[in-house]
């Protein structure tokens, strides 16, 4: 949460930075604030409310008040300190000396405060104390430069972070400094560059370096030096990113979500993209994931897998728990990786963790995640951004190859999620010998049909729209599922209320008669998932009871399953059967994105940058 950016050696580096803020506002958009430097002082204009407000703001500057070659800009989700003006990043030390903006919580900042005695802080904020503390280093005997004084700062800071600080006295310079933060850094063309997310930088270069735990970095145009706490030289993670700036931008549509919808068939065909073929020295084809990195032998011994992961990927994790227990016969639970750790968890060396990250950055899993490789237990990471500190902590990773997804309500991400998983599941079934090598082809090569099938399920848009409009001001939705119809529909309901503010909750459709039902009255909305398949019969009977209470029913069915619905639901949308029961999920959630997409545009409402949230979750 929280962007950062930083450009030195630009003609004008304002102009960049706000660029590149606009790439990073969905990590927050509570304010929004920027400060440039030319070696007499440093200005600073910050904002509260979205980055129109600060780009109104600029405007309204004096030509050239700001003009420099070097600055650094921060678009803010708030923790401490309200979202207003004076909270606004960055924050300065009280002579101005110093700037920072700051990503994640500086856990121990009233002690530190409290160390710089009686000093006026001119902010409600962590991270401020940072600017105090560089400032008073840099008045130190030994007259120590921003990058020292930055190193003595950060040996005593508690929590997760990264800092960006530029300082009056060194102009063409910036430092950076990262712990459990994402940063990266980069230098092309004789200019420096810092940020967040490779998305702010990917209209300057591609090669990118990812700062690792504990390093900091001096930015000039010169180059970048990245040193340890104690000063040591030390090597970032450097890699190249495989996109470029068309995928990062919304090609004509009205919103990144309903780009980020459009593109699933895309995305989910690169995820499934060479899985399937014989070794380099010939062989017969079999299931390949590259970049796993665990011994065969070691997934073998596997007796229990933990999947762990937050929010919407929390439910492709539901589905990797069916796929993992019926193809592989390993008993899996899934959790909340906010949870895991806070508890004890029985892990070890015969465990296999899979942590389940769009970003691969959510603090909660990266957490969850090294509490488990703590134990021993060998952990795999299921991440789409390469290059990302779960994908670099954890043992192996499967990249889900879905592409920059920048939408806050996570969509494409989802689908190549629950397709990661599927193969993951037959990848350990393989390699446990609980499959015929003609089966595991089979499967996959009946998954290679998703793609045209979710064509099929983008085809109903029209009728989905006729839906929203009729439903745009329900009061109450709930959506009900069994087997792998539950991960749906609580996935439905996340997006429902996360990006239409209505209220939504998701329940296994079994268990309403012990207490949910008495919600339902005429008026209610249920939306069933209902596919064909082994749950169908009891999937039925629960629709008929909600029915008879007066809800409105929305069945989202399949071919063979629509006609039977119709006798039983106001409204069936008939999506094309799957080419097996387990991946029915990456269908059949196209519906119910499309459904909360539409209502929440009809209703008004930001469906890019949905109220109180923010994609990257950085802090716990
Ligand atoms: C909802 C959504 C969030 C994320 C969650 C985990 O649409 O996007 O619930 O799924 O914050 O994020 P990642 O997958 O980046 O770890």
């Amino acid at each position: 949460m929280c962007g950062i950016i930083g450009i030195t050696g630009r003609v004008d580096a304002v102009d960049g930075i706000v660029a590149g803020l606009k790439r990073l506002e969905y990590r927050g958009y509570d304010s929004a604030g920027v400060v440039t430097g030319d070696g007499r002082a440093l200005r600073i204009v910050k904002r509260a409310g979205k980055l129109e407000n600060l780009t109104g703001a600029l405007a309204e500057q004096a030509d050239g008040a700001l003009s420099a070659s070097t600055g650094i800009g921060h678009t803010r989700w708030a923790t401490h300190g309200a979202p207003n003006d004076r909270n606004a990043h960055p924050h300065t030390d009280p002579d101005g000396r110093v700037a920072v903006v700051h990503n994640g919580i500086v856990e121990n900042y009233q002690q530190l405060k409290s160390s710089l005695g009686d000093v006026r802080f001119a902010s409600e904020t962590d991270s401020e104390v940072v600017a105090h503390l560089v400032a008073r280093h840099l008045d130190e005997a030994d007259a120590p430069d921003l990058l020292t004084a930055v190193r003595r700062v950060v040996a005593d800071l508690k929590g997760a972070y990264s800092l960006c600080l530029v300082s009056r006295d060194e102009p063409d310079t910036i430092v950076v400094a990262k712990h459990e933060a994402p940063l990266i850094v980069a230098h092309a063309d004789g200019v420096g560059y810092c940020a967040s997310d490779v998305a702010a930088l990917i209209a300057h270069t591609r090669d990118v370096s990812a700062l690792l735990d504990g390093q900091i970095a001096r930015i000039t145009p010169d180059g970048v030096e990245v040193v340890d706490v104690d000063g040591a030289p030390a090597k970032p993670h450097d890699y190249h990113v495989s996109w470029d700036l068309e995928a990062a931008e919304k090609q004509g549509y009205e919103h990144f979500m309903l780009k980020e919808i459009f593109e699933q068939p895309q995305a989910v065909h690169d995820t499934l993209l060479d899985r399937h073929r014989p070794d380099a020295g010939g062989g017969s084809p079999r299931l390949r994931l590259d970049e796993l990195r665990i011994d065969e032998r070691d997934l073998a011994r596997i007796d229990k897998v933990f999947i762990l992961a937050c929010g919407t990927s929390l439910h492709a994790g539901m589905v990797g728990k069916l796929a993992i227990e019926h193809w592989a016969g390993i008993p899996v639970d899934v959790e909340v990786a906010s949870e895991f750790r806070y508890r004890d968890p029985i892990v070890d060396k015969n465990t296999l963790v899979i942590a389940i990250s769009q970003s691969g950055e959510t603090v909660d899993t990266i957490a969850a995640a090294s509490h488990a490789r703590d134990q021993r237990s060998p952990v795999v990471s299921l991440v789409n951004v390469v290059g990302s500190t779960l994908a670099r902590e954890a043992d192996g990773v499967l990249y889900t190859h879905a592409g920059p997804e920048v939408a806050v309500a996570s969509t494409k991400a989802f689908t190549t999620q629950i397709v990661g998983c599927l193969l993951l599941g037959l990848y350990l079934a393989q390699v446990r010998g609980r499959m015929y090598a003609t089966e595991t082809a089979d499967i996959l090569s009946r998954l290679q049909q998703i793609p045209d099938a979710l064509e099929e399920v983008l085809g109903l848009d029209a009728e989905i729209t006729a839906l929203a409009e009729r439903y745009t001001d329900v009061d109450y939705t709930m959506f009900i599922g069994r087997h792998s119809g539950l991960p749906i529909a609580m996935e439905g309901a996340l997006k429902l209320k996360e990006i239409s503010y209505l209220h939504a909750e998701a329940f296994p459709a079994g268990e309403m008669k012990h207490g949910p039902i008495a919600l339902i009255e005429p008026g209610s909305l249920v939306i069933a998932l209902a596919p064909a398949g082994h749950v169908f019969a009891k999937m039925v009977s629960n629709i008929q009871e909600v029915r008879a209470r007066g809800a409105s029913v929305l069945a989202i069915g399949t071919a063979d399953s629509a006609a039977e619905l119709k006798d039983h639901a106001d409204h069936v949308l008939a999506l094309p059967e799957p080419p097996h029961e387990l991946a029915g999920p990456v269908l059949s959630v196209v519906p119910l994105q499309l459904f909360s997409y539409r209502v929440a545009t009809l209703r008004g409402e930001d469906v890019d940058q949905p109220r109180n949230l923010a994609k990257t979750v950085t802090v716990e």
